[in-house]
């Protein structure tokens, strides 16, 4: 099924300069940049982003890492496009992640761990609606 999923880089990845190189596996397996921005986040908006993770321990030290530099939002279009983009980032912590992932390629933990990506249908519309206004969850195709 065509459908659309939602990507960020990092401000780990930005840092090491390895955007292109990002973009370049999504596209290289078929996924399509359908929008993209590159900017700093405030604070309230790695907050409201991150709300579900709020309660954990980490939270603090995840929203101090997100506003830390620039990100690359990004909606992904393709074929299976939530699964196929986690298949190409990998495991969450980079020492898990299998050989030719992205977070195994260019992750140093699993606090820094270079991109994210929607884990479900639900969580893609409404992560894609909370940084990007007007672009459709459903595709044409
Ligand atoms: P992401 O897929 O963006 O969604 C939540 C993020 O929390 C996750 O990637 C990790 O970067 C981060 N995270 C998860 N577990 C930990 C942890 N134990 N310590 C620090 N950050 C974490």
């Amino acid at each position: 099924m065509t459908e659309k999923t939602f990507s960020i880089i990092k401000p780990d990845a930005v840092e090491g300069n390895f955007i292109g190189k990002i973009v370049g596996r999504f596209e290289e397996e078929g996924l399509k940049i359908a929008a993209m921005e590159m900017r700093h986040l405030a604070r309230h908006e790695a907050e409201g982003f991150y709300a579900e993770h709020k309660a954990r321990p980490f939270f603090g030290e995840l929203c101090d890492f997100m506003t830390r530099s620039p990100v690359v939002l990004m909606v992904l279009e393709g074929k299976d496009a939530i699964a196929k983009n986690r298949k190409i980032m990998g495991a969450t912590n980079p020492a898990n992640a299998d050989a030719g992932t992205i977070r195994k390629l260019f992750s140093k933990s699993v606090g820094e761990n270079s991109v994210h990506g929607s884990d479900s249908p639900e969580a893609a519309a409404r992560e894609i609606a909370y940084f990007f206004r007007g672009i459709s969850v459903y595709s044409k195709k």
